[in-house]
């Protein structure tokens, strides 16, 4: 990274910062619920260390409202329901008010069921996917979460935008906090790289090749170039895999079909997948969490590689950071605060 390209930055508390995200999205004819839910997905993604998926995301989710490919007020209507299954059509709806309503009908399904499985068409980008998993996990279920997203990766052995970075969550109950791992299939989200250019910094080598399919650690070459998929041809089959579940099943786009995640001024061809697993219902729950913890115990305590002071659990890297932010606040480039602003002025 380049010091001396680093853009200046100014730093918020997470309720000023939703305070003003929330604005944004009432300016734009949002209900008051819906805004603070869109709000506080996005801060909770810049506390927990995705500025990738933070308010970064606001001046794009407002062309997607402005151009009219989005509805502020939208009617997500449950267009199959059998058992422990439905689908949900979100009416072109932000993502995460269409999320929200689809995490509360797997959980209650789960319940019900002992497994729970919704699926989501036409509704917008759903940022940070552990947002949901870990309240399906908070509620005591298994949580599992995956979107399809346009194409940006090459498959491993290709140098060409066919995959999405297609994510994945998985965030499972234990005696605290749940442990969550939630990840793109690519090497990075390519907010991670849309964020570099923003703050003017180089990309590391590894992340993405350029048009010719060489390696590159410029993000905007990146950009016109590829991805790369996290872990060669595992991280490549996964991501082939996600679509497979979340655009394929959901009705909807798989590969350079799908459309409306980063350019949300086009129609949403993207599809989600909601998966929650009660483990009382397969077994005991309390044995469950004590395998959790032991599992969380053995990892703790495992010998640590030179340059390393703790093994963590997954989804404890996002604790870290957010307790750090909530302290300390949270750095917004100067100029996308600017823009920001603006929204509302
Ligand atoms: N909605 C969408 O379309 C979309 C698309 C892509 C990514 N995303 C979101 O972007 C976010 C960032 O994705 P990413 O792939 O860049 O994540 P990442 O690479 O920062 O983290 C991936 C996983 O690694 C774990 N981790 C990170 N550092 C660790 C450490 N030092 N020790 C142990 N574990 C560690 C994290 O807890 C996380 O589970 C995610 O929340 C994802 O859901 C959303």
């Amino acid at each position: 990274m380049s010091d001396t390209k680093t853009k200046p930055l100014t730093t918020l508390t997470a309720d000023e910062l939703r305070d003003l995200a929330t604005r944004v999205f009432l300016s734009r004819g949002i209900p008051e619920d819906d805004a603070e839910t869109v709000s506080d997905i996005l801060i909770e993604a810049n506390l927990r260390g995705h500025d990738s998926h933070g308010v970064i995301r606001i001046p794009r989710w407002v062309v997607g409202l402005d151009s009219g490919a989005l509805k502020p007020v939208c009617s997500p209507e449950v267009i199959h329901d059998k058992g422990g299954t439905a689908m949900i059509h979100g009416d072109q709806g932000l993502g995460p008010v269409v999320a929200r309503q689809a995490t509360s009908m797997v959980l209650g399904k789960a319940k019900e069921f002992g497994i729970g499985l919704v699926c989501v068409r036409k509704a917008s980008h759903i940022g940070i996917l552990q947002y949901y998993s870990q309240w399906l996990a908070e509620n005591g279920v298994i949580g599992i979460v995956m979107t399809n997203t346009e194409s940006g990766v090459a498959p491993f052995g290709s140098r060409q935008q066919i995959l999405g970075t297609n994510p994945l969550t998985i965030a499972v109950p234990s005696d605290g906090d749940p442990y969550l791992v939630d990840m793109s299939t690519s090497v990075v989200a390519r907010g991670k790289i849309v964020n570099a250019l923003e703050r003017g910094e180089d990309i590391p080598l590894g992340w993405a090749v350029d048009e010719d399919g060489n390696p590159t650690t410029d993000p905007q070459a990146a950009l016109n170039g590829a991805l790369l998929p996290a872990g060669g041809p595992k991280g490549s089959g996964l991501a082939i895999m996600v679509d497979l579940l979340t655009g394929a099943l959901a009705g909807e786009a798989v590969g350079t079909g799908v459309k409306g995640t980063m350019n949300t001024d086009q129609g949403i061809t993207k599809g989600d997948m909601f998966l929650a697993i009660d483990p009382g219902a397969v077994g005991s729950m309390d044995r469950y969490v004590t395998s959790v913890e032991a599992l969380a115990a053995e990892i703790h305590d495992s010998q640590p590689v030179p340059g390393v002071d703790k093994v963590l659990m997954p989804g404890e890297f996002e604790r870290a950071n957010k307790a750090e932010r909530i302290k300390n606040g949270i750095a917004v480039p100067h100029d996308l605060l600017a823009q920001i602003k603006a929204l509302v002025d």
